[in-house]
Protein backbone atom coordinates (compact mmCIF):
# COMPACT_ATOMS: atom_id res chain seq x y z
CA UNK A 1 0.00 0.00 0.00
CA UNK A 2 1.42 3.64 -1.41
CA UNK A 3 2.07 6.14 1.48
CA UNK A 4 -0.37 8.70 1.41
CA UNK A 5 0.85 12.57 0.37
CA UNK A 6 1.01 14.60 2.84
CA UNK A 7 -1.54 17.77 2.14
CA UNK A 8 0.23 21.17 1.44
CA UNK A 9 -0.92 24.79 1.88
CA UNK A 10 0.40 26.92 -0.14
CA UNK A 11 -0.46 30.32 1.25
CA UNK A 12 -1.68 29.87 4.87
CA UNK A 13 -2.74 33.39 7.04
CA UNK A 14 -1.32 33.10 10.40
CA UNK A 15 -3.85 35.26 12.42
CA UNK A 16 -4.21 34.10 16.08
CA UNK A 17 -2.20 32.47 19.11
CA UNK A 18 -3.23 28.94 20.40
CA UNK A 19 -2.61 28.21 24.13
CA UNK A 20 0.08 25.79 23.32
CA UNK A 21 2.08 28.46 21.61
CA UNK A 22 1.44 27.74 18.45
CA UNK A 23 0.43 30.23 15.57
CA UNK A 24 -3.36 29.94 14.08
CA UNK A 25 -4.71 30.16 10.53
CA UNK A 26 -7.59 29.27 8.94
CA UNK A 27 -7.87 26.58 5.91
CA UNK A 28 -11.34 25.68 3.76
CA UNK A 29 -13.26 26.61 7.50
CA UNK A 30 -10.87 24.42 9.71
CA UNK A 31 -8.20 26.07 12.02
CA UNK A 32 -4.75 25.18 11.21
CA UNK A 33 -2.25 24.83 13.98
CA UNK A 34 1.56 25.50 13.24
CA UNK A 35 4.81 25.95 15.04
CA UNK A 36 7.66 29.03 14.53
CA UNK A 37 4.99 30.85 12.52
CA UNK A 38 3.94 34.17 14.42
CA UNK A 39 0.32 35.87 13.44
CA UNK A 40 0.75 38.38 10.32
CA UNK A 41 3.09 35.49 8.53
CA UNK A 42 1.74 34.17 5.18
CA UNK A 43 3.45 30.83 4.95
CA UNK A 44 3.54 27.44 2.25
CA UNK A 45 3.08 24.88 5.45
CA UNK A 46 2.46 20.50 4.96
CA UNK A 47 0.09 19.29 6.90
CA UNK A 48 1.35 16.33 9.44
CA UNK A 49 -2.42 15.88 11.40
CA UNK A 50 -5.99 15.58 10.20
CA UNK A 51 -8.99 16.11 12.52
CA UNK A 52 -12.23 16.65 12.08
CA UNK A 53 -12.43 19.87 13.12
CA UNK A 54 -8.72 21.29 13.05
CA UNK A 55 -5.70 20.61 11.20
CA UNK A 56 -1.43 20.31 12.23
CA UNK A 57 0.80 21.60 10.07
CA UNK A 58 4.79 22.32 10.00
CA UNK A 59 6.20 25.27 7.97
CA UNK A 60 8.32 24.97 5.33
CA UNK A 61 8.65 28.15 3.53
CA UNK A 62 7.86 31.95 4.69
CA UNK A 63 5.92 33.78 1.75
CA UNK A 64 5.68 36.84 3.72
CA UNK A 65 7.06 37.41 7.10
CA UNK A 66 4.65 39.54 9.77
CA UNK A 67 5.38 42.97 10.21
CA UNK A 68 5.26 42.10 13.63
CA UNK A 69 7.77 39.30 13.98
CA UNK A 70 10.76 40.43 15.92
CA UNK A 71 13.88 38.68 16.86
CA UNK A 72 14.13 36.78 19.67
CA UNK A 73 16.72 37.46 22.66
CA UNK A 74 17.31 34.26 23.56
CA UNK A 75 19.86 32.06 22.42
CA UNK A 76 17.48 29.05 23.01
CA UNK A 77 14.50 30.44 21.71
CA UNK A 78 14.82 28.27 18.63
CA UNK A 79 14.62 24.85 20.97
CA UNK A 80 13.72 25.81 24.70
CA UNK A 81 9.21 25.71 24.89
CA UNK A 82 9.47 28.24 28.08
CA UNK A 83 8.76 31.88 25.81
CA UNK A 84 7.42 31.00 23.01
CA UNK A 85 6.22 34.58 21.47
CA UNK A 86 9.64 36.59 22.25
CA UNK A 87 9.91 36.84 18.66
CA UNK A 88 6.39 38.47 18.09
CA UNK A 89 5.64 42.39 19.31
CA UNK A 90 4.91 42.45 22.53
CA UNK A 91 1.35 44.73 22.53
CA UNK A 92 0.17 42.91 19.37
CA UNK A 93 0.69 39.62 21.86
CA UNK A 94 -0.99 41.45 24.71
CA UNK A 95 -4.27 42.38 22.02
CA UNK A 96 -4.86 39.08 21.13
CA UNK A 97 -4.58 37.71 24.85
CA UNK A 98 -6.81 40.27 25.66
CA UNK A 99 -9.41 38.84 22.88
CA UNK A 100 -9.37 35.55 23.54
CA UNK A 101 -10.69 36.21 27.26
CA UNK A 102 -13.55 38.01 25.34
CA UNK A 103 -14.24 35.21 23.19
CA UNK A 104 -13.93 33.03 26.36
CA UNK A 105 -16.38 34.80 27.52
CA UNK A 106 -18.68 34.90 24.59
CA UNK A 107 -18.42 31.61 23.75
CA UNK A 108 -18.06 29.37 26.84
CA UNK A 109 -20.07 31.66 29.50
CA UNK A 110 -22.41 32.69 27.28
CA UNK A 111 -21.93 35.91 29.45
CA UNK A 112 -20.41 39.07 29.05
CA UNK A 113 -19.41 42.27 31.67
CA UNK A 114 -21.21 45.07 31.57
CA UNK A 115 -17.69 46.63 31.37
CA UNK A 116 -14.29 45.38 29.67
CA UNK A 117 -11.60 47.40 31.32
CA UNK A 118 -8.49 47.69 29.32
CA UNK A 119 -5.68 45.01 29.26
CA UNK A 120 -2.90 45.62 32.18
CA UNK A 121 0.77 44.62 30.14
CA UNK A 122 3.49 43.66 31.86
CA UNK A 123 5.95 46.67 32.76
CA UNK A 124 8.94 44.02 32.40
CA UNK A 125 9.24 41.33 29.68
CA UNK A 126 12.63 40.03 31.03
CA UNK A 127 13.80 38.88 34.52
CA UNK A 128 10.33 38.27 35.66
CA UNK A 129 9.97 35.31 37.53
CA UNK A 130 10.86 34.95 41.27
CA UNK A 131 11.19 31.08 40.63
CA UNK A 132 12.65 28.78 38.05
CA UNK A 133 13.03 24.96 37.97
CA UNK A 134 15.59 23.59 36.09
CA UNK A 135 16.64 19.62 35.60
CA UNK A 136 19.83 17.89 35.25
CA UNK A 137 20.02 15.09 32.49
CA UNK A 138 22.01 12.79 31.10
CA UNK A 139 20.42 12.99 27.55
CA UNK A 140 20.99 16.28 26.77
CA UNK A 141 18.67 17.38 23.68
CA UNK A 142 21.17 17.31 20.80
CA UNK A 143 20.32 20.16 18.02
CA UNK A 144 19.68 18.80 14.10
CA UNK A 145 23.19 20.57 13.37
CA UNK A 146 24.72 18.55 16.66
CA UNK A 147 22.92 15.21 14.70
CA UNK A 148 24.36 15.96 11.25
CA UNK A 149 27.57 16.28 12.64
CA UNK A 150 28.35 12.76 13.45
CA UNK A 151 29.96 14.04 16.25
CA UNK A 152 31.10 11.16 19.52
CA UNK A 153 30.16 13.34 22.21
CA UNK A 154 32.13 12.23 25.46
CA UNK A 155 29.24 12.55 27.67
CA UNK A 156 25.29 13.63 27.07
CA UNK A 157 24.94 15.66 30.65
CA UNK A 158 22.56 18.57 30.71
CA UNK A 159 21.16 21.03 33.20
CA UNK A 160 17.77 23.28 31.65
CA UNK A 161 14.62 22.38 30.74
CA UNK A 162 12.82 19.92 29.11
CA UNK A 163 12.32 19.80 25.07
CA UNK A 164 8.61 20.64 24.72
CA UNK A 165 7.04 17.46 23.95
CA UNK A 166 10.18 15.39 24.90
CA UNK A 167 9.65 14.35 28.28
CA UNK A 168 13.32 12.35 28.72
CA UNK A 169 15.15 15.42 26.35
CA UNK A 170 17.00 18.71 28.42
CA UNK A 171 17.80 21.02 26.82
CA UNK A 172 21.07 22.64 28.51
CA UNK A 173 20.77 26.34 29.40
CA UNK A 174 23.51 28.51 29.41
CA UNK A 175 21.43 31.97 29.60
CA UNK A 176 18.00 32.03 30.81
CA UNK A 177 16.61 35.62 30.33
CA UNK A 178 13.66 34.79 33.00
CA UNK A 179 15.91 35.05 35.75
CA UNK A 180 19.23 37.57 36.67
CA UNK A 181 22.85 36.88 36.75
CA UNK A 182 23.43 35.36 40.16
CA UNK A 183 20.80 32.49 39.04
CA UNK A 184 21.85 31.43 36.21
CA UNK A 185 25.31 31.66 37.79
CA UNK A 186 24.54 29.38 40.44
CA UNK A 187 22.91 26.87 37.89
CA UNK A 188 26.00 26.99 35.54
CA UNK A 189 28.34 26.95 38.43
CA UNK A 190 26.73 23.60 39.58
CA UNK A 191 27.02 21.90 36.14
CA UNK A 192 30.50 22.63 35.75
CA UNK A 193 31.02 21.58 39.36
CA UNK A 194 29.18 18.16 38.64
CA UNK A 195 30.93 17.26 35.74
CA UNK A 196 34.32 18.29 37.00
CA UNK A 197 33.83 16.02 39.99
CA UNK A 198 32.28 13.48 37.95
CA UNK A 199 28.90 13.55 39.85
CA UNK A 200 26.27 11.57 38.03
CA UNK A 201 23.74 13.58 36.27
CA UNK A 202 20.11 12.03 36.79
CA UNK A 203 18.79 9.29 34.21
CA UNK A 204 14.98 9.49 33.55
CA UNK A 205 14.94 5.76 33.25
CA UNK A 206 16.83 4.39 35.51
CA UNK A 207 15.89 6.42 37.63
CA UNK A 208 19.28 7.28 39.31
CA UNK A 209 21.97 10.00 39.39
CA UNK A 210 23.29 12.33 42.20
CA UNK A 211 22.18 15.56 40.34
CA UNK A 212 18.31 15.61 39.95
CA UNK A 213 16.79 19.01 40.26
CA UNK A 214 17.48 22.40 41.00
CA UNK A 215 14.87 25.37 42.19
CA UNK A 216 15.94 28.94 42.43
CA UNK A 217 13.83 31.43 44.26
CA UNK A 218 13.88 35.39 44.64
CA UNK A 219 12.28 37.98 45.82
CA UNK A 220 12.47 41.79 44.74
CA UNK A 221 15.35 42.52 47.33
CA UNK A 222 17.36 39.98 45.28
CA UNK A 223 17.63 37.44 47.94
CA UNK A 224 17.96 33.94 46.92
CA UNK A 225 16.16 30.85 47.93
CA UNK A 226 17.89 27.62 46.25
CA UNK A 227 16.80 24.16 46.82
CA UNK A 228 18.93 21.15 44.87
CA UNK A 229 17.32 18.15 44.33
CA UNK A 230 19.37 15.39 44.98
CA UNK A 231 18.49 11.99 43.38
CA UNK A 232 20.55 9.77 46.01
CA UNK A 233 21.05 9.82 49.24
CA UNK A 234 25.20 9.38 49.42
CA UNK A 235 25.80 12.32 51.93
CA UNK A 236 28.99 12.51 50.93
CA UNK A 237 28.07 13.91 47.23
CA UNK A 238 25.22 16.03 49.22
CA UNK A 239 27.95 17.73 51.67
CA UNK A 240 30.46 18.28 48.55
CA UNK A 241 27.57 20.06 46.43
CA UNK A 242 25.82 22.09 49.20
CA UNK A 243 29.43 23.04 50.70
CA UNK A 244 29.97 24.15 47.44
CA UNK A 245 26.74 26.25 47.01
CA UNK A 246 27.51 27.98 50.33
CA UNK A 247 31.20 28.74 50.08
CA UNK A 248 30.89 30.32 46.35
CA UNK A 249 27.27 32.04 46.12
CA UNK A 250 25.83 34.64 48.09
CA UNK A 251 22.69 32.49 49.31
CA UNK A 252 20.01 33.69 51.48
CA UNK A 253 18.45 30.38 52.46
CA UNK A 254 20.25 27.05 51.36
CA UNK A 255 18.15 24.03 50.84
CA UNK A 256 17.81 20.09 49.96
CA UNK A 257 16.13 17.65 48.89
CA UNK A 258 16.40 14.04 48.67
CA UNK A 259 14.40 12.50 45.69
CA UNK A 260 14.61 8.64 44.76
CA UNK A 261 11.09 8.51 43.60
CA UNK A 262 10.20 8.18 39.89
CA UNK A 263 8.60 11.42 39.63
CA UNK A 264 10.40 15.08 39.78
CA UNK A 265 7.46 16.48 42.14
CA UNK A 266 8.58 17.73 45.68
CA UNK A 267 5.97 18.85 47.41
CA UNK A 268 5.76 15.53 49.29
CA UNK A 269 8.90 15.53 50.19
CA UNK A 270 11.44 16.69 53.22
CA UNK A 271 13.30 20.14 52.70
CA UNK A 272 16.38 19.87 54.13
CA UNK A 273 17.46 23.29 55.52
CA UNK A 274 21.36 23.42 54.91
CA UNK A 275 22.14 27.09 55.81
CA UNK A 276 21.33 30.97 56.23
CA UNK A 277 17.33 31.64 56.53
CA UNK A 278 14.80 29.52 56.65
CA UNK A 279 12.36 31.59 54.23
CA UNK A 280 12.10 34.62 52.19
CA UNK A 281 10.35 37.56 53.05
CA UNK A 282 8.62 39.39 50.19
CA UNK A 283 6.51 42.90 50.52
CA UNK A 284 3.28 43.00 48.19
CA UNK A 285 1.26 45.80 48.46
CA UNK A 286 2.76 47.10 52.03
CA UNK A 287 2.23 43.79 53.47
CA UNK A 288 5.46 41.11 54.36
CA UNK A 289 4.97 37.73 53.33
CA UNK A 290 6.95 34.89 54.46
CA UNK A 291 8.29 32.28 51.38
CA UNK A 292 8.92 29.00 52.64
CA UNK A 293 11.04 26.32 50.27
CA UNK A 294 7.61 25.31 49.29
CA UNK A 295 5.02 27.51 49.44
CA UNK A 296 3.25 29.08 46.96
CA UNK A 297 3.75 32.31 45.69
CA UNK A 298 2.75 33.91 42.14
CA UNK A 299 5.86 33.63 40.04
CA UNK A 300 5.88 37.22 38.86
CA UNK A 301 5.88 39.47 42.05
CA UNK A 302 5.77 43.06 39.65
CA UNK A 303 2.60 42.32 37.81
CA UNK A 304 1.13 40.27 40.83
CA UNK A 305 0.67 43.76 42.83
CA UNK A 306 -1.36 45.08 39.89
CA UNK A 307 -3.42 42.30 39.65
CA UNK A 308 -4.32 42.29 43.77
CA UNK A 309 -4.67 45.56 43.16
CA UNK A 310 -7.64 45.00 40.69
CA UNK A 311 -9.21 42.42 42.86
CA UNK A 312 -9.13 45.02 45.39
CA UNK A 313 -11.06 47.56 43.73
CA UNK A 314 -13.37 45.50 41.96
CA UNK A 315 -14.46 44.10 45.79
CA UNK A 316 -14.52 47.87 47.09
CA UNK A 317 -14.46 46.78 50.98
CA UNK A 318 -16.50 48.13 53.80
CA UNK A 319 -15.73 48.07 57.21
CA UNK A 320 -18.38 45.47 58.40
CA UNK A 321 -17.34 42.83 54.95
CA UNK A 322 -16.68 39.12 56.06
CA UNK A 323 -14.63 38.22 53.10
CA UNK A 324 -14.08 34.56 52.23
CA UNK A 325 -10.62 34.14 50.49
CA UNK A 326 -10.94 30.87 48.65
CA UNK A 327 -7.80 28.46 47.13
CA UNK A 328 -6.21 31.41 49.57
CA UNK A 329 -2.78 29.79 49.15
CA UNK A 330 -0.44 31.44 51.98
CA UNK A 331 -3.26 34.11 52.72
CA UNK A 332 -1.37 36.99 49.97
CA UNK A 333 -5.05 38.28 48.60
CA UNK A 334 -6.59 37.95 51.47
CA UNK A 335 -4.39 39.60 54.06
CA UNK A 336 -3.96 42.46 51.60
CA UNK A 337 -7.79 43.32 52.21
CA UNK A 338 -8.00 42.31 56.10
CA UNK A 339 -7.71 45.89 57.63
CA UNK A 340 -9.84 47.19 55.25
CA UNK A 341 -12.82 44.32 56.76
CA UNK A 342 -14.66 43.14 59.82
CA UNK A 343 -13.52 39.54 59.39
CA UNK A 344 -11.13 37.09 56.82
CA UNK A 345 -11.56 33.83 56.61
CA UNK A 346 -9.23 31.99 54.19
CA UNK A 347 -9.19 28.49 52.93
CA UNK A 348 -6.46 26.47 51.13
CA UNK A 349 -5.89 22.64 50.71
CA UNK A 350 -2.26 22.81 51.65
CA UNK A 351 -1.97 22.54 55.34
CA UNK A 352 2.07 24.10 54.83
CA UNK A 353 0.70 27.18 53.50
CA UNK A 354 -2.54 27.47 55.64
CA UNK A 355 0.71 27.41 58.21
CA UNK A 356 2.31 30.27 56.58
CA UNK A 357 -0.89 32.18 55.69
CA UNK A 358 -1.49 31.82 59.98
CA UNK A 359 2.37 33.43 60.13
CA UNK A 360 1.46 36.17 57.57
CA UNK A 361 -1.31 37.81 59.26
CA UNK A 362 0.77 37.57 62.26
CA UNK A 363 3.92 39.08 60.88
CA UNK A 364 1.30 41.85 59.50
CA UNK A 365 -0.17 42.47 62.67
CA UNK A 366 -3.54 41.03 61.33
CA UNK A 367 -5.99 39.81 64.07
CA UNK A 368 -9.10 39.41 62.36
CA UNK A 369 -8.39 36.50 59.89
CA UNK A 370 -8.30 32.85 60.38
CA UNK A 371 -6.71 30.24 57.87
CA UNK A 372 -8.29 26.13 57.60
CA UNK A 373 -7.07 23.78 55.31
CA UNK A 374 -9.46 21.19 53.33
CA UNK A 375 -10.31 20.84 50.19
CA UNK A 376 -13.05 23.01 49.43
CA UNK A 377 -15.64 20.63 48.02
CA UNK A 378 -15.44 19.18 51.58
CA UNK A 379 -15.43 22.04 53.70
CA UNK A 380 -17.31 24.83 51.90
CA UNK A 381 -21.15 23.57 53.22
CA UNK A 382 -23.71 25.40 55.32
CA UNK A 383 -22.36 24.86 58.52
CA UNK A 384 -19.05 26.24 57.35
CA UNK A 385 -20.79 29.28 56.69
CA UNK A 386 -23.13 29.28 59.71
CA UNK A 387 -19.76 28.94 61.93
CA UNK A 388 -17.93 31.59 60.29
CA UNK A 389 -20.79 34.23 59.13
CA UNK A 390 -22.32 35.05 55.94
CA UNK A 391 -19.91 36.77 53.46
CA UNK A 392 -20.61 39.56 51.90
CA UNK A 393 -17.51 39.09 49.32
CA UNK A 394 -16.18 36.23 48.06
CA UNK A 395 -12.36 36.45 46.53
CA UNK A 396 -11.49 33.20 44.53
CA UNK A 397 -8.46 32.28 42.81
CA UNK A 398 -8.12 28.55 41.39
CA UNK A 399 -5.46 26.81 39.78
CA UNK A 400 -5.82 25.99 36.41
CA UNK A 401 -8.23 23.55 36.32
CA UNK A 402 -10.60 26.08 38.09
CA UNK A 403 -13.54 25.41 40.28
CA UNK A 404 -15.32 22.05 41.32
CA UNK A 405 -18.91 22.32 40.07
CA UNK A 406 -19.89 21.66 43.70
CA UNK A 407 -18.00 24.63 44.76
CA UNK A 408 -19.50 27.09 42.28
CA UNK A 409 -23.00 25.49 43.73
CA UNK A 410 -22.09 26.01 47.16
CA UNK A 411 -20.70 29.77 46.05
CA UNK A 412 -24.53 30.10 44.62
CA UNK A 413 -26.24 29.06 47.52
CA UNK A 414 -24.16 31.22 49.95
CA UNK A 415 -24.85 34.02 47.68
CA UNK A 416 -22.41 37.30 48.78
CA UNK A 417 -23.29 40.40 47.59
CA UNK A 418 -20.00 40.36 45.18
CA UNK A 419 -17.81 38.05 44.15
CA UNK A 420 -14.10 38.25 42.90
CA UNK A 421 -13.00 35.81 40.84
CA UNK A 422 -9.25 35.74 39.88
CA UNK A 423 -8.35 33.40 37.54
CA UNK A 424 -5.16 31.96 35.52
CA UNK A 425 -7.04 30.31 32.83
CA UNK A 426 -10.06 32.46 31.74
CA UNK A 427 -11.88 29.36 29.69
CA UNK A 428 -12.74 27.31 33.07
CA UNK A 429 -13.25 30.69 34.49
CA UNK A 430 -16.20 31.18 31.77
CA UNK A 431 -17.28 28.10 32.26
CA UNK A 432 -17.67 28.05 36.40
CA UNK A 433 -19.30 31.42 36.08
CA UNK A 434 -21.56 30.88 33.24
CA UNK A 435 -23.10 28.58 36.56
CA UNK A 436 -23.59 32.09 38.54
CA UNK A 437 -25.86 33.94 36.01
CA UNK A 438 -29.13 33.79 36.86
CA UNK A 439 -27.85 35.05 40.69
CA UNK A 440 -25.40 37.30 39.58
CA UNK A 441 -24.71 40.34 37.38
CA UNK A 442 -21.77 40.48 35.20
CA UNK A 443 -20.06 43.67 36.00
CA UNK A 444 -16.66 43.85 35.31
CA UNK A 445 -13.71 42.26 33.45
CA UNK A 446 -9.97 42.64 33.48
CA UNK A 447 -7.17 40.61 32.02
CA UNK A 448 -3.47 40.97 34.04
CA UNK A 449 -0.42 39.94 31.73
CA UNK A 450 1.75 37.84 34.43
CA UNK A 451 3.51 36.00 32.09
CA UNK A 452 4.57 38.12 28.80
CA UNK A 453 6.10 36.31 25.89
CA UNK A 454 3.75 33.27 26.61
CA UNK A 455 0.23 32.48 25.59
CA UNK A 456 -0.78 32.13 29.84
CA UNK A 457 -3.03 35.51 31.18
CA UNK A 458 -4.70 36.44 34.18
CA UNK A 459 -8.18 37.48 34.81
CA UNK A 460 -10.31 39.31 36.88
CA UNK A 461 -14.32 39.50 37.22
CA UNK A 462 -16.28 41.09 39.10
CA UNK A 463 -19.98 39.97 39.85
CA UNK A 464 -22.69 41.41 41.61
CA UNK A 465 -25.91 39.54 43.43
CA UNK A 466 -29.03 40.26 41.54
C1 LIG B 1 -3.59 29.93 41.90
S1 LIG B 1 -3.19 29.44 43.53
C2 LIG B 1 -3.71 30.88 44.41
C3 LIG B 1 -3.04 31.10 45.72
C4 LIG B 1 -3.22 32.47 46.34
N1 LIG B 1 -4.56 32.97 46.19
C5 LIG B 1 -2.20 33.45 45.81
O1 LIG B 1 -2.54 34.38 45.08
O2 LIG B 1 -1.01 33.28 46.12
C6 LIG B 1 -4.44 28.26 43.86
C7 LIG B 1 -4.39 27.65 45.24
O3 LIG B 1 -5.50 26.76 45.38
C8 LIG B 1 -5.13 25.64 46.17
N2 LIG B 1 -6.10 24.57 45.87
C9 LIG B 1 -6.17 23.84 44.74
N3 LIG B 1 -7.23 23.01 44.79
C10 LIG B 1 -7.86 23.23 45.96
C11 LIG B 1 -9.02 22.67 46.57
N4 LIG B 1 -9.71 21.73 45.96
N5 LIG B 1 -9.39 23.14 47.77
C12 LIG B 1 -8.68 24.11 48.38
N6 LIG B 1 -7.56 24.68 47.85
C13 LIG B 1 -7.15 24.24 46.66
C14 LIG B 1 -3.69 25.41 45.74
O4 LIG B 1 -2.98 24.68 46.72
C15 LIG B 1 -3.16 26.84 45.56
O5 LIG B 1 -2.58 27.33 46.74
Amino acid sequence: MGKRKKIEITELHAEDISSDGRAVGRNEGRAVFVKDMVPGDNARVRVFRKRKSYLEAELLELNEASPNRIEAKCEHFAHCGGCKWQNFEYSKLVELKDRHVRTGFQKLAHWEPEVYEDIIPAATHYRYRNKLEFTFSNRRWLSPEEIESGEDFEHRNAVGFHVAGMFDKVIDVHKCLLQGDEENAIRNGLRDFALEHKLSFYDIRENNGVMRNLIIRNNSSRDLLVIMVFGSENQKDIDQVMNYLKDSFEIHSLNYIVNLKQNDSVSDQEVIYFSGETHLIEDLLGMKFRIQPKSFFQTNQEQTSKLYQVGLDYADFKEDDILYDLYCGTGTIGLTAAKKVKKLIGVEYVEDAVEDAAENAKLNGVTNAEFYAGDLKDILNEEFVEKHGKPSVIMIDPPRAGMHKDVVEQVRLIGADRIVYISCNPSTQARDIELLKNDYNFLKSRAVDMFPQTSHIENVVLLKKK
